[in-house]
């Protein structure tokens, strides 16, 4: 598959939600305080619900948040109060091996600007979630070569990142985020530095992601990805509006 037999429409979800909570926000709150002397309320009582197969636009100005929430879903980061869940357990009771572990299993995460590692070919990258989790190596090469179809990429398998375009990087970094199944994917801006059609194309291919029952939460300022979203989440000054 290339991109040109990617329908460039993502078109929003027909059939039910299934009923599992992949990740949650109670209340949660996040200040930074090493940045000068007042401190940021980046994210003062935040609380949502995203479900298995959920795709959840989170949209609003500059620096309202929405980047460090995905931090706190994503396990990167710590709430400084209230409560983040993924897959059912609280991120701030568990430790640091459990918080890793957590995050390689069960989190996937696409960025705006790939976030592709440049000494590493297309395969190793989308590869990498697998290694990380001592998955054997045959089985990892059937698995990529698969990841990469699917996302219509084979070809370039040998590639290293430099030697592709923005829309295939962006496609090696969705197969890279979902090749471990992960619970939720966390995806900040991932059309923000494609043209429109591979923006759609990304959109797409996230939306076959939710079809297949894993949550996507993606950080944007596009009305068009928020478009194709089964819910909007509006945030402002560190909360939910609407
Ligand atoms: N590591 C940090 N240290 C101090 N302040 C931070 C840090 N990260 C973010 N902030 C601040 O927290 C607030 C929320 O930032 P965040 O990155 O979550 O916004 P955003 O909604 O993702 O914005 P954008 O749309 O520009 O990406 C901002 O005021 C920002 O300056
Ligand atoms: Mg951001």
């Amino acid at each position: 598959m290339d991109s040109e037999t990617i329908a460039p429409f993502a078109t929003k979800r027909t059939t039910p939600l299934a009923a599992t909570m992949t990740a949650r926000a109670i209340d949660a709150v996040k200040f930074y305080t090493d940045a000068g002397d007042e401190p940021v309320h980046a994210l003062d009582g935040v609380s949502l619900e995203i479900r298995a197969g959920e795709m959840v636009a989170l949209v609003g100005p500059s620096g309202c948040g929405k980047s460090t929430l995905l931090n706190l879903i994503g396990c990167v980061d710590l709430p400084t109060r209230g409560t983040i869940e993924v897959d059912g357990r609280a991120t701030s009771s568990l430790d640091d091996d459990a918080l890793t572990g957590l995050r390689r299993e069960r989190i996937g995460t696409v960025f705006q600007f790939f976030n592709l590692l440049p000494a590493m070919t297309i395969a190793e990258n989308v590869g990498l979630p697998l290694v990380l989790q001592r998955v054997p190596r045959g089985e990892i090469d059937a698995r990529v070569r698969a990841a990469l179809e699917s996302v219509g990429i084979y070809e370039k398998a040998n590639a290293y990142p430099s030697q592709v375009s923005g829309g295939q990087m962006q496609r090696a970094a969705i197969a890279r985020a979902t090749i471990h199944k992960p619970a939720i994917v966390l995806a900040d801006e991932p059309t923000g530095n494609l043209d429109s059609t591979s923006g759609a194309n990304v959109l797409r291919l996230l939306r076959d992601v939710a079809s297949n029952g894993q949550a996507i939460l993606m950080a944007t300022h596009s009305m068009d990805a928020a478009a194709v979203c089964d819910r909007v989440i509006r945030m402002q000054d560190g909360k939910i509006v609407a």
